[in-house]
């Protein structure tokens, strides 16, 4: 299912090589099947959403089944090295796919692709890759396809000119009742450590007409959960003539008339400001969670790190938020082992967790991104020991989540009903916070708000529906 994201439309140019490419593929009255593979963050699974989409309008249908594809595209992360390595072995394997059918196109999109390194690498060691294409053109995958199919050249477009985002691309958005809209791309902060600034270019934001327009649209379609994604979300707007900050649209998207709810990610401590938190207090439709990254908690490790906070002012906003909103649930990203950090300094990151208790982390042993300030730093520390210390953090962490849910037990929260459990008979819902919860039910519940009163614990939480 695909739909229009706004009244704007779509390129008509796109449009053009969408309808060419359409005639070439579907010539024997056949319907053409698409993969797309995607690594790494929400914003890679929205701007696959938004390849799906254009593939559907060149009359592509989308599979899961690799073996049965004639267009494959992994649509990457370089975030860390692990999830490239992947990405080497995965579009190597479409090698053998291509000796059995001929007529098969290999496209590399997204991050990991956008580093020139890795594009020359595609275009030497995998002939087989028909094309190649950075994050800031992704709406011309028509374009690509036909360029092509029409001319037998391989195709490498890895431009970046920061422009204004090209709107009205078709999007699928596979899920019916929970989605994704990007508000901004880009990323400013030049954390020492991310390549993300590098590959995505410089923060653009979209226009917060363009944004309530969809978001309304999804409400009048039936969504209940609208997830407003960006990878600094706190510095929506900034440069617009129209003066409506993260804060303000936040307010603006709650005013759109329905029973839905608001999440947002990823929110970067030093641009969360109390303007923030008081429309997250106000606006009820907006979740009662906040993921806010802290990645170290040692000042000396922050400073080196160009986070642009401290650790005083990340405890004080986390204090300022809970003040506001008492149930409050946070999430956060940490680093472990960045160059230069002692034992003694990663001691601090696990005080302020243990300080903070966390909902979930998402934790990660640094990874060195050619091209970054960090990647130069001396490293002294084995990745052996790293481990060991990220050990002991996963362990603070189990003990941590596995308070806070036995704390759980005796409430009444309103879940949404999100999907059939593993186990027989068990739905899962999820809080306005964190909490997922086990319910018994029938799967026709999928997709409604419910209250649920929280009966036990034991590896996940149990529930019953009152309503
Ligand atoms: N090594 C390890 N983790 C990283 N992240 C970003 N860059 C790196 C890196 N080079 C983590 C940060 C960020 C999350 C999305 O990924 O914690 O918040
Ligand atoms: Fe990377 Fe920092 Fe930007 Fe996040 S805020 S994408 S960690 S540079």
């Amino acid at each position: 299912m695909s739909l229009l994201t706004s009244d704007i439309s779509y390129p008509a140019e796109q449009q053009a090589y969408a309808e060419r490419v359409k005639r070439i593929v579907c010539a024997d009255g056949r319907i053409p099947k698409a993969q797309v593979v995607t690594y790494g963050c929400q914003q890679n699974v929205s701007d696959s959403q938004r390849l799906k989409g254009m593939l559907s309008l060149m009359g592509y249908e989308i599979t899961e089944n690799q073996e049965e594809a004639d267009f494959i595209i992994f649509n990457t992360c370089a975030v860390r090295e692990h999830a490239e390595d992947r990405v080497f072995g995965n579009v190597g394997a479409t090698k053998k796919l291509k000796k059995e059918n001929k007529n098969l196109l290999v496209a590399v999109c997204g991050c990991m692709a956008q580093q020139q390194s890795v594009a020359d690498r595609f275009k030497e060691s995998y002939p087989y890759v028909d094309i190649v294409f950075g994050t800031q053109v992704f709406h011309r995958l028509p374009e690509f396809i036909y360029k092509r199919l029409n001319s037998g050249r391989r195709v490498f477009e890895l431009e970046i000119k920061n422009e204004k985002i090209v709107e009205g691309l078709p999007v699928d958005r596979e899920d019916r009742f929970k989605g994704y809209i990007p508000i901004m791309y880009g990323c400013d902060n030049f954390c020492t450590y991310c390549i993300v600034p590098y590959v995505r270019g410089r923060e653009r934001s979209r226009s917060a007409e363009v944004i309530l327009k969809e978001a309304k649209q999804m409400v009048d379609s039936g969504y209940k959960e609208i997830m407003l994604l960006g990878q600094n979300v706190n510095s929506y707007g900034k440069g617009s003539s129209d003066g409506i900050n993260f804060a303000k649209l936040l307010r603006r998207v709650n005013d759109i008339e329905g029973d839905f709810r608001i999440r947002f990610m990823t929110s970067h401590p030093k641009d969360c400001t109390e303007e923030l938190l008081e429309a997250m207090r106000d606006c009820e439709k907006v979740e009662r969670h906040l993921h806010l990254p802290f990645q170290s908690g040692n000042n000396r490790v922050l400073n080196s790190m160009n986070r642009r906070y401290t650790r005083e002012k990340y405890l004080s906003l986390i204090n300022s938020a809970r003040e506001k909103m008492p149930d409050i649930a946070f999430t956060s990203d940490i680093i472990v082992g960045f160059p230069g950090e002692t034992y003694e300094e990663f001691k601090d990151t696990l005080s302020l967790v243990n300080e903070v208790e966390f909902a979930s982390l998402f934790t990660f042993i640094y990874s060195p991104r050619g091209g970054t300030p960090a990647a130069i730093l001396p490293d002294p520390i084995s990745r052996k020991e790293k481990g060991i210390w990220f050990d002991e953090l996963l362990k603070a962490q189990d003990r941590i989540a596995k308070k806070l849910n036995n704390k759980a037990v005796g409430q009444v929260v309103r879940v949404l009903i999100e999907e059939a459990a593993p186990a027989d008979g068990y739905l899962i819902g999820k809080s306005s916070g964190t909490l997922n919860i086990y319910v018994k039910g029938d799967e026709s519940l999928i997709g409604t708000f419910k209250n649920v009163k929280i009966d036990s614990y034991s590896n996940v939480l149990y529930g019953t529906i009152i309503e």
